[in-house]
């Protein structure tokens, strides 16, 4: 039958990972398209020199397609991480947003990935979002719901996905957001979905290059550990509750929201990096989804791609019945 996905993109298996701020580096992205998913560069927030040497250190795990992050918003990020990713060719740009899309705005970046012969994936986060990004020619759509890891976005992946699917039969659509079984994707394969982006499972992985520590605090967490914080910046976004997040969370209880939000980007800064590479755990930022209370192991990548796909598709195959 083949799966719209797999053939949009020139991928064995229908799961992608999701970009992650310095997390999806080049060990995690060569280990996911190796095995036969696409693999996603972190790259939103990397000066271009990096950029081009993850792309390089990808390609010494695997010659597949893997993608590379940006963000389409008119921020002076925008330009540098364009050209890196024109000149370093990726097989996919995965474009994320953090306001809504402007068609003109958008169309012209598209273009120019497919000039270059890049392919298009967008990543929304509202029907609107997804009809501009299907009109300007993306050739896959992400769709991402209120639960997914990163920052938090308004709509239910459950609704977001039916609104997508409904609009817009002709293109293929990916589902996003508290994904980590097999049996969740049946679900969304039912629903509608040609594949399914995990982000958070993929941080509980061999191959991902955090500290130990932050893929154990994922591993421990359960639903309740994880919180919203920086709501008051206008980008919250989901983390593990440490000592950090509770910080973050009082100081915009007690605080009006202007002085909360120059405060928290104050102490968020370099957050990531100190739970990351250095593996506090408690004073650093551990960004991960709602799915944490599903995330149990930390198994080779391969796991969450190959042994995943297949139990899925032995789900599809069973013979349900409602009477
Ligand atoms: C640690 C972390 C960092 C993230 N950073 C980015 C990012 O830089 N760019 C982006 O497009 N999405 C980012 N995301 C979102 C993921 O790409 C993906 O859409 C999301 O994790 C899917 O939801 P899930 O975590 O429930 O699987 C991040 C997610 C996590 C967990």
């Amino acid at each position: 039958m083949g799966n719209r996905v797999c053939d949009a993109l020139g991928i064995e298996y229908p799961v992608i990972q999701g970009a992650m701020a310095w997390t999806s580096m080049a060990p995690l992205v060569g280990a996911v398209s190796k095995a036969g998913g696409l693999g996603t560069l972190g790259s939103g927030f990397m000066p271009p020199e990096i950029i081009l040497a993850q792309m390089a250190e990808v390609r010494k795990i695997t010659d597949k397609p893997f993608a590379s992050n940006l963000f389409i918003d008119p921020t002076p990020m925008l330009e540098p991480c364009v050209g890196a990713i024109l000149e370093g060719k990726p097989a996919v740009a995965y474009i994320d947003s953090l306001n809504l899309l402007e068609y003109d705005f958008t169309k012209k970046y598209y273009d120019k990935f497919h000039e270059a012969g890049i392919k298009v994936v967008a990543k929304v986060n509202y029907l609107e979002d997804a009809l501009v990004a299907a009109k300007a020619g993306a050739d896959v759509i992400i769709t991402k719901g209120f639960e997914g890891g990163g920052h938090v976005t308004k709509v239910s992946a459950r609704v977001l996905l039916a609104e997508v699917v409904e609009a817009l039969p002709d293109i293929p659509v990916v589902a996003s957001g508290g994904i980590a079984t097999p049996r969740q994707a049946a679900g969304l394969t039912v629903q509608g979905a040609d594949g399914i982006e995990m982000g958070s499972a993929f941080m509980a992985t061999q191959e991902c290059p955090i500290h130990p520590n932050c893929k154990e605090a994922v591993v421990k967490a359960t639903d309740r550990d994880i919180v919203a914080a920086g709501q008051s910046t206008g980008e919250p976004s989901w983390q593990i509750r440490n000592s950090l997040a509770e910080e973050l969370i009082k100081l915009e209880a007690d605080l009006p929201w202007s002085e909360a939000a120059d405060k928290i980007r104050e102490i968020s800064q370099g957050s990531l990096r100190i739970a990351s590479l250095e593996g506090d755990v408690d004073r650093g930022g551990v960004m991960c989804g709602q799915v944490a209370g599903l995330i149990h192991d930390i198994p080779p990548v391969e796991d969450r791609v190959v042994k995943f796909c297949k139990e899925w598709e032995e789900l599809l195959k069973k013979q349900y019945s409602l009477f």
